[in-house]
């Protein structure tokens, strides 16, 4: 299956000015990471925004005939809303009156021919959850970023991976001043659960593996 290179992928996203919040060498780690497990199950990421971490989880999934399942609601975290820090008015339905990134989330996947490899839940996480049964190979967190929802998607989704699936998770900060810890203290307490060990931290990327 013809697939892209990490360099053609980086570059497509650039020419497309793809929305997000991924920096370039964290999506190449997440590629990297991806390529080396897609064949021996499904990806699923919490957070998809506008795409462009599902391009770079995608694009490995694709080239190894996997799927990646992409879980976000799309109504956007609390600093995606009106009058907040990080509020894009290209991403308001004037006529719901409500934040939405799944028509340019949509629009991306098209844009690099994902569509039949990544499955968009629109869904929060928690309802995601609640009925999943599949095993998976890698999973990403980058979904509400607090203390109790960074916990909760870490704990829940981390215990549907296989042995040697890998965990990754976004915005992860050792020191309150560089960023939030609600991602930092809970990959911690996955740590301090004994059942996965720490690979590496790219940027604010950290990566564990199920034992
Ligand atoms: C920081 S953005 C994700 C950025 C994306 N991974 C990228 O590469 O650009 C966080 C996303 O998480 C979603 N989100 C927040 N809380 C969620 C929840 N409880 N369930 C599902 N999605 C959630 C928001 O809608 C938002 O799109």
């Amino acid at each position: 299956m013809k697939s892209m290179t990490i360099v053609e992928l980086q570059t497509k996203v650039e020419e497309h000015d793809i929305k997000g919040f991924l920096a370039a060498d964290e999506a190449a780690a997440l590629y990297s990471w991806a390529n080396r497990v897609a064949q021996f199950g499904p990806i699923l990421e919490i957070g998809s925004y506008c795409g462009k971490s599902s391009l770079f989880l995608g694009s490995a999934c694709k080239a190894h005939d996997s799927v990646l399942f992409a879980v976000d609601h799309h109504r956007g975290s609390e600093e995606h809303q009106l009058g907040e820090l990080y509020h894009d008015p290209e991403l308001f339905d004037p006529v719901a009156q409500k934040f939405d990134s799944l028509p340019t989330f949509r629009r991306n996947l098209e844009l690099f021919a994902l569509t039949d490899t990544v499955i968009a839940v629109v869904a929060s996480s928690k309802l995601a959850a609640k009925a999943w049964a599949t095993p998976l190979m890698m999973v990403f967190i980058d979904g509400g970023h607090s203390h109790a929802m960074a916990m909760a998607d870490c704990d829940t989704w981390s215990r549907h991976l296989q042995s040697g699936g890998v965990l990754a998770v976004h915005d992860v900060f050792a020191h309150p001043e560089a960023g939030g810890q609600g991602p930092y203290l809970a990959v911690n307490s996955v740590l301090a659960r004994g059942d996965f060990v720490w690979r590496e931290q790219i940027n604010s990327l950290a990566i564990l593996q199920r034992r």
